[in-house]
């Protein structure tokens, strides 16, 4: 048989990479507290961190660039940003941010202004989205279907929202206290996984039913539409195009970070449908990121968002790009590592429980294959495990519940590296599955309690 088709692009510059010797990489770990946040990115050989704003820009995006106009107001790369969230989202309002949070916390501050028993559900709310609905003195509740939970299900919409539960829970819960209902496109913290469109339908008819406004975090919708057409019955002669403005169709509006399918390094946006709502968070966009025609902004990043949103359309691209997240997971099962199946859009999501039974979950056997996979090969990885996840005891800094799945993440950035960089990082993982009984867990020496994972430190225990 015939592989699939190879990169639908050509290379015409080139970053260089290195990488250093162990002995480098092992003072690396050490100063920076075996923290995957504390190496310095000219440390990591192959950086498989986080897939947001690491993306490659096209030529045709870098063109824009160099037409961004920096006028203070009504720069013309607003009204070009604009065309493009009302072609591929269709929502009339929008406000540009500097990145996915800041959309969010605009959001949150404002729906959540009278907290007192106020809560989100969501299929699940990734982490930033958390804190926002957190510190504002919400609650989130999660309602993913169960498959989500078995690692070695290969349902093909493991985002989807569990509707049965989400019913459930708007009948129980008075609906002023639910002022929205979120779905995430496609399910980050539950390892990249789609949302099926009858799914974000059903959903969008559950919430109007309630009289709950449904929003969409719409980091990963192109990945997600891609997943729709290929996947769900029906869907397959449609293009991505259609099928992502049907699933905003169904959404009173959305949160980004265009730094995913955006494909660029900065830029977040707030859409709605809700004119009343878009006037207020106008004034509070103007206290927090800027004039609301840039948005925390320069004028050449709108252009790159506006010309990301369009781009990352492209069937050939997307094709390439799920195929070669699956590749990668298929060069990892024939080593022996155990992922999450089925692979996601943006990532794989390595099962370091299954991996490394040894180590229990409160010595974070997600964090030590993590420093593992750096100390052998120069890649870096993030766990999102009980080190991210778990519940710490400030007295005693035991933790007391721990992730329901100790991962990994492997995200690959948007049209950086190579089926060879990857195949690198599988053999990498091989070698260390041949000896994997000598990987030792760790121990936090620092832990603070907002957001604990970007700033923790850690001490290997020998
Ligand atoms: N929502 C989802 C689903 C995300 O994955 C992220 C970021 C955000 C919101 C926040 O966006 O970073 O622009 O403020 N995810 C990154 C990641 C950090 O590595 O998955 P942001």
């Amino acid at each position: 048989m015939r592989k699939p088709l190879p990169e639908p692009w050509r290379v015409k510059v080139v970053e260089k990479v290195k990488l250093l010797s162990r002995e480098e990489r092992e003072r690396v770990l050490v100063e920076g507290g075996f923290s995957m946040f504390g190496i310095p990115s000219e440390a990591v050989y192959i950086d498989l961190f986080t897939d947001s704003g690491t993306s490659a820009m096209s030529d045709w995006q870098w063109g824009g660039l160099m037409q961004g106009d920096e006028a203070y107001a009504g720069a013309r790369n607003f009204f070009h940003l604009k065309e493009s969230v009302q072609d591929v989202f269709g929502f009339p309002y929008f406000l540009p941010t500097h990145q996915g949070r800041a959309a969010e916390s605009l959001f949150f501050s404002w729906i959540l202004r009278d907290p007192k028993g106020k809560a989100i559900p969501s299929n699940t709310h990734f982490d930033t989205t958390r804190a926002n609905i957190e510190v504002n003195g919400g609650t989130c509740v999660d309602l993913v279907v169960q498959e989500a939970h078995d690692p070695a299900s290969e349902a093909p919409f493991k985002g989807n929202m569990d509707l049965a539960r989400l019913r459930r829970f708007f009948e129980e819960t008075p609906r002023e206290n639910i002022p929205v209902c979120m779905l995430t496109l496609t399910n980050n913290a539950g390892g990249g996984q789609p949302v099926s469109l009858a799914n974000v339908k059903a959903t969008s008819e559950l919430c109007k039913e309630f009289g709950i406004p449904l929003y969409i975090d719409a980091c990963r919708f192109a990945e997600n539409s891609w997943f729709i057409k290929q996947r769900e019955e029906g869907q397959g002669h449609r293009s991505v195009a259609e099928i992502a403005r049907e699933i905003f169709s169904y959404a009173e509006g959305c949160t980004m970070s265009a730094k995913k399918d955006g494909l660029v390094n900065i830029g977040g946006l707030f859409c709605t449908r809700d004119k009343d709502l878009i006037d207020v968070l106008t004034q509070r966009l103007l206290v927090v990121e800027g004039f609301p025609t840039y948005g925390g902004l320069a004028g050449r990043d709108l252009e790159a968002i506006a010309r990301g949103l369009r781009e990352v359309l492209d069937e050939s691209y997307l094709a390439f790009r799920t195929g070669q997240v699956a590749l990668f997971g298929e060069m990892l099962t024939e080593r022996g590592v155990p992922h999450l199946k089925p692979t996601g859009g943006h990532a794989v999501y390595l099962d370091a429980g299954a991996f490394l039974p040894h180590i229990p979950p409160q010595r974070f056997p997600g964090h030590a294959l993590a420093v593992e996979l750096y100390r052998d090969g120069g890649v870096r990885g993030a766990e999102l495990g009980t080190a991210m996840f778990g519940e710490m005891d400030e007295a005693t800094g035991e933790m007391t519940t721990h992730a329901p799945i100790e991962m990994v993440r492997l995200a690959i950035p948007r049209r950086v590296y190579t089926n060879d960089h990857l195949e690198y990082v599988a053999d990498i993982l091989g070698d260390i599955a041949k000896r994997k009984e000598q990987l030792k867990g760790f121990r936090f020496t620092f832990a603070p309690k907002i957001m604990r994972h970007f700033t923790a430190r850690f001490e290997e225990i020998t």
